[in-house]
């Protein structure tokens, strides 16, 4: 422990002025891909010192003196998700810090993974954190939500993946929740094809999410002349009504692979347009994860 603080120390001293912060940290490797491997390296520093830009993760293999180098696998210039780091079981990496304040890594604030915990919730329950923990199933409360992103700089990261393992992610250059007196409104920026691998609906052009209040089954905000959120089952920013429901119900395959009318975009559903199957409002996502980060 003392030796890698030292090597943290190091590298922080010696890197200021040339761009190459790192910080040892536990991290899932499987957020990253392997770019190179290079032999006959001696320390995590000379490693650290083979890093190129596009480099967000390096591993220095002490028994084969060798040195790997990682950049993100899911197209962003930071891939690392804060809820790992406190994974203890997932291995100690090198990490790039991306600014001084160390605000590099992406917070969720939903998720889900399984049926186990109940998203069909009223207005009282979404104001607070419920589920399992950042891992798993889980809301961190619009509260909190707000707080977050009231420093009105922060990133908004959407992940999802189907049923055969396949991963989508885009991401948007702003976002911010209001308070309460607002009704939680949300404002959220075009989505960014650079670093998305999904084409997203545009949420400020027609009547999806940018500028909508979130509405839950007991409290309808929305701008459609029903409640949305009683029609797919979830509680969310919905205008009239979505383009993805994170907050849906959750389906498991087979019906997963085909919702019924007519209640088709109740699940996780996602509608990429002009793509089609399953990205579209008869597929129900396994996993979705929605994360914000700053100055990623
Ligand atoms: C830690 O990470 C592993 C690998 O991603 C995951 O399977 C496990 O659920 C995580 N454990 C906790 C406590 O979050
Ligand atoms: C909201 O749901 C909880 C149960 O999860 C319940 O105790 C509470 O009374 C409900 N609140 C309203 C306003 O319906
Ligand atoms: C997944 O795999 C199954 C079986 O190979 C296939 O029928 C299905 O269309 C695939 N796609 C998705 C998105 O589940």
């Amino acid at each position: 422990m003392n030796a890698e603080l030292l090597v943290v120390i190091t590298l922080l001293c010696r890197t200021a002025s040339s761009q190459l912060n790192w910080a040892v940290q536990r991290d899932d490797l499987s957020e990253y891909k392997l770019d190179s491997s290079v032999a006959g390296v001696r320390s995590d520093l000379e490693c650290a010192t083979l890093a190129r830009p596009q480099h967000q993760a390096i591993k220095f293999d002490r028994e084969r003196y060798t040195c790997r180098l990682y950049s993100c696998q899911l197209g962003t210039s930071g891939c690392r998700k804060c809820r790992n780091a406190r994974n203890s079981t997932l291995p100690l990496l090198l990490v790039r810090q991306l600014d001084e304040l160390g605000r590099t890594c992406w917070r969720t604030f939903q998720h889900r993974v399984d049926g186990s915990v109940d998203f069909y919730r009223n207005w009282t329950n979404y104001l607070t954190e419920f589920g399992q923990g950042e891992d798993r199933n889980y809301w961190m409360g619009l509260e909190a939500i707000h707080q977050l992103t009231r420093a009105g700089d922060r990133r908004v990261r959407w992940e999802m993946s189907d049923w055969n393992g396949t991963r989508y992610w885009w991401e948007d250059a702003h976002f911010a929740v209001q308070d309460a007196s607002q009704g939680y409104r949300v404002s959220v920026g075009e989505p960014e094809v650079s670093r998305s691998n999904v084409a997203t609906c545009s949420h400020t052009v027609g009547a999806y999410m940018n500028n909508a209040m979130f509405s839950t089954q007991d409290k309808d905000q929305d701008t459609w002349s029903s409640n949305c959120a009683v029609t797919y089952q979830g509680a969310w920013w919905y205008g009239s009504c979505h383009c993805f429901n994170p907050n849906g119900r959750y389906f498991t395959p087979p019906a997963a692979f085909y919702l019924s009318e007519p209640l088709w975009a109740d699940g996780l559903t996602f509608s990429s347009p002009g793509i089609g199957y399953p990205l579209n409002h008869y597929y129900s996502m396994k996993t979705f994860e929605c994360m914000v980060a700053a100055s990623v």
